[in-house]
């Protein structure tokens, strides 16, 4: 038997607007906590859970949560490319990065389709004080993340972004993808040594997947040492200096950022996607930077 008390809270409960964070793994999942201090902050009401979904069951899942009258969810791994099929409509941003972090329901039923990985990033590396605007951008890697992040930093007016990866023709294929929105060329890793590039690069930015096994993409430390003033950027954190940033640190790069305040603005733009009100980034990313 249900107490009184029981029931009013879980009727309180359904009126809350409902988010939470899908993906394969789940656990590890810092969405809920950033969330849920944004919505402290701005002194919003909602719930923001983390929900594990099985390999084969986004579709099923996904619906069953805006049937049962949810109002967001962001996606992460594996689900980004199934939550992109699966929107009604897409923004433009998400078209182009053939990818979806954030669904959200509309007023008019349909799901909307955004993702907000590449604004995070601009945000955060001006947060940071990195060059874009007119800027030499050399980025490593060219999967999914970083496909995700080229509008946003093309629509910022670098000079030249350079797209050097282990595979070059991936590489190419986002450079000839992103062409209309900017100057960017491709090239391969040992490249990079050719004279066209030993002038250095104001902003160079690790999208590689390397760190996850504490790899580093093999890239001559050239690319940093014409310039005082380059900043490094890893898309990946750690509670320590990720291994790109050590080595750039050792190469005398001193800014040096790591991908958690990204995790922070991206989580930012979903929620004003959602609410319609922005957050401030730095209390969440201080929460986040002294987790145990
Ligand atoms: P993500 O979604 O994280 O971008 P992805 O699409 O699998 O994951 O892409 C991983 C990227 O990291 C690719 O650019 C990959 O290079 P390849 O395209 O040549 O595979 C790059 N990468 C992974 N491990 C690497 C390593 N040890 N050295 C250099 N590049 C690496």
């Amino acid at each position: 038997m249900v107490s009184d008390a029981a029931l009013d809270a879980m009727q309180n409960n359904k009126a809350i607007d409902q988010y939470a964070v899908v993906g394969n793994p789940i656990a590890h999942s810092k969405s809920p906590i950033i969330h849920t201090q944004f919505a402290k902050q701005t002194q919003q009401t909602l719930h923001y859970n983390k929900q594990l979904i099985a390999r084969g069951d986004f579709k099923k899942d996904v619906t069953a949560f805006f049937a049962e009258g949810g109002k967001g969810l962001n996606i992460t791994v594996p689900f980004k490319e199934e939550a992109f099929h699966f929107a009604t409509v897409l923004t433009q941003r998400a078209q182009l990065a053939g990818a979806v972090n954030t669904l959200a329901l509309q007023a008019d039923g349909s799901i909307l389709g955004d993702t907000t990985d590449g604004v995070g990033l601009v945000r955060d590396l001006k947060n940071h004080h990195f060059t874009l605007k007119g800027a030499r951008v050399l980025i490593l890697g060219a999967g999914g993340a970083v496909r995700g992040v080229l509008e946003p930093i093309l629509a910022e007016q670098p000079h030249e972004v350079v797209i050097a990866n282990r595979t070059l023709s991936k590489a190419q294929q986002l450079a000839d993808t992103f062409k209309p929105y900017g100057n960017i060329h491709a090239c391969a890793f040992i490249a990079l040594t050719q004279e066209q590039y030993l002038t250095g690069f104001d902003t160079v930015i690790n999208g590689t997947s390397a760190s996850l096994n504490g790899d580093l993409p093999p890239v001559t430390a050239s690319i940093f040492a014409a310039k005082k003033t380059t900043g490094a950027y890893d898309m990946m954190y750690g509670p320590t200096l990720t291994p790109f940033l050590e080595w750039a640190q050792i190469n005398g790069v001193s800014l040096l950022t790591d991908g958690l305040g990204m995790l922070v603005s991206q989580a930012a733009a979903s929620f004003e996607l959602w609410r319609g009100v922005m957050p401030e980034v730095n209390t969440a990313t201080e929460i986040l930077r002294n987790e145990p």
